[in-house]
This record gives structure tokens, C-alpha cells and sequence, in this order.
């Protein structure tokens, strides 16, 4: 299966997609970005959605593969699921005819207790220790979010700063376990990957090793820089060279790999430009090319 080639969806999306139609068959959105929290408004007055932003995505969807991806649900955490804020994500999906698949992050993203809203965000997303407990913490969350979307849910890997130690299991092994539950499948991040690399937390080739290639369904690529001492996935470059070089060695194992995406973050768009992000584009689909003519035949 060729993978599509796509972006994650933000405010200067559009430019790019005026620039260069034809290279971008898939987006994926965040449906976080599409309304207001008033936390502390009553029940069924809290979420304002962001109407015509939803409408404008919908057209620009219109005839490519659109999926959900989302940042607030926090689903590693210990808190309960916010079952309002799942119903806002379900009327995003509404909004723009359905998503092809929906995923999440592997990360604690909101600090519990105290705050002026109920998803009060950490700003940074927090690790997961990986083990039973955590499994049996997201295991209930991802069967009512499946449930509520009716489709496939992703959790990406995340970028880490430091190295965890006394885990029951590594990253992979743990997208493992939930992928052979039938709980979610993984979105992996490459640069995410490069980002443990260059911080010293992990060893990527050992990591792709140890990761189920058939868990795989969506690749993100994106760029990054330094920030006190530490390589930030910061979405303000294309995408460097070893992270190249880990997707065209990867890739093509993952038989069920749906869509290669690339982020980047709209306050870099002017410095990164779009003759940049339209190579990046092409390089892409060099890439979904080389996935298609490589890859393994699906077993039966
Ligand atoms: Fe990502």
C-alpha cells in the first residue's frame, strides 16, 4: 500500500495548499484548535466552536484523507476521561464529515486540581510510565474514544528530554501491547524519535527494532532546534537528514502505513518558506514511492 502524503492542518495551511494542490493528499487536523474552553461555564455551555474554521477545513478536505489529531484528552492520565471535551472532539468530526482515524498522544498533557479550567494544560507533555498501571488507565479511555468517533485511534510516540529509568517495559514494547490488544495502533514520530536520540533517552535503531511495524499507520515528520541545551521538537525546520534516513530505512516494513504527514509550526512558516516546504512535500512522496515499491506483501 502507497502511504499519502500530507500535512498537519494549521493557519497558513491554506497558503500552502494554494502553492502546491496536487502534493498534499491527506491532512490531519486538531480539533483542539477549533474552539473555545470557558471551563468554568455550565454543563453543555463550555465549548464554543470555532464554526467557519471547521467549514474552511472541511473544503480544504474535500477529496483528500482528513484524520483527527488531538492534544487535550491527556489520556495517560490518571484523571478521568473529560467526557465533555470528547463530546466537543465528536462534534468537531461532525463538522467536517468524519475522521479517517483519530490519534492522541502518549504524553500527560494537564495538571489536575486548582485551576480556572477543568484541562488546565501542562505545557510540555509529560512521560508515561510504562506498565501494567498505565495500560490499565488508557485501556477504558481508548475503547470509549474509539467508541464515540467510530474509527481506528493512533498514539504517537513523544519527544522526551531526559531518560526515564524502573519502567516494567520500553515505548515500544508498550505500543505493542495496546496494538495487540486491539486498543490503538501508533503514529509514529520520527522526530520525536530524533528527539530522545539527541537528548540522550534513546537509541532509535534498537527502538525500530523493537517496535511492531504492523502497529504502524501514520508517520509524522518534522524539524526541530536547540533551546537550553536540550533539541526541541519545535516544528521550526524541515526535516533533517537522519530522520530521512530512519523513514527510508523503516517505512517500508510497515505494510499498514496509511499516511506520511509532516508538521510544522505557522510561526515558522515565513522563515522556513514555501518553496522549502514544497520540496519537503516532494521529497515525501519520493519517500511514499520507495514505501510502495519495497514494502513486504500483507500477510493474510
Ligand atoms: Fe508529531
Amino acid at each position: 500500500m502507497r502511504p499519502a502524503v500530507g500535512l498537519l492542518y494549521n493557519p497558513s495551511t491554506p497558503a500552502l495548499l494554494a502553492h502546491a494542490p496536487g502534493l498534499v493528499e491527506h491532512l490531519s487536523a486538531m480539533p483542539d484548535r477549533m474552539w473555545f474552553d470557558f471551563g468554568d461555564e455550565p454543563v453543555g455551555q463550555r465549548f464554543r466552536h470555532a464554526h467557519g474554521a471547521i467549514a474552511e477545513l472541511a473544503g480544504h478536505a474535500r477529496g483528500r484523507s482528513l484524520a483527527g489529531h488531538g492534544l487535550g484528552l491527556s489520556l495517560p492520565s490518571a484523571m478521568p476521561l473529560d467526557g465533555a471535551m470528547l463530546g466537543a472532539v465528536v462534534q468537531v468530526a461532525e463538522g467536517v464529515g468524519g475522521f479517517e482515524w483519530y490519534s492522541e498522544h502518549l504524553s500527560v498533557f494537564v495538571t489536575p486540581g486548582g485551576a480556572a479550567v477543568p484541562n488546565a494544560q501542562a505545557g510540555l507533555g509529560l512521560p508515561v510510565v510504562y506498565g501494567d498501571e498505565s495500560f490499565a488507565l488508557l485501556a477504558p479511555k481508548l475503547r470509549r474514544l474509539k467508541d464515540a468517533l467510530g474509527c481506528r485511534v493512533l498514539l504517537e510516540n513523544p519527544a522526551q528530554f531526559s531518560p526515564l529509568t524502573d519502567l516494567d517495559c520500553s515505548e515500544p514494547e508498550f505500543l505493542n501491547r495496546l496494538y495487540r490488544a486491539g486498543l490503538s495502533g501508533t503514529l509514529l514520530d520520527l522526530h520525536n524519535l530524533y528527539v530522545c536520540q539527541r537528548n540522550g533517552v534513546t537509541d532509535p535503531l534498537a527502538y525500530l527494532e523493537a517496535l511492531d511495524p504492523d502497529s504502524v499507520e501514520e508517520v509524522h515528520l518534522a524539524g526541530g532546534d536547540e533551546f537550553g541545551g536540550f533539541y526541541m521538537d519545535s516544528h521550526a525546520t524541515v526535516t533533517p537528514q537522519p530522520v530521512w534516513e530512519l523513514a527510508r530505512e523503516f517505512l517500508p516494513r510497515c505494510r499498514r502505513l496509511r499516511a506520511i504527514t509532516l508538521e510544522y509550526q505557522e510561526s515558522y512558516f515565513e522563515q522556513i518558506g514555501l518553496a522549502a516546504l514544497a520540496r519537503e512535500l516532494e521529497l515525501m512522496h519520493e519517500l511514499a514511492e520507495h514505501c510502495a515499491s519495497t514494502a513486504p506483501a500483507p500477510s493474510c
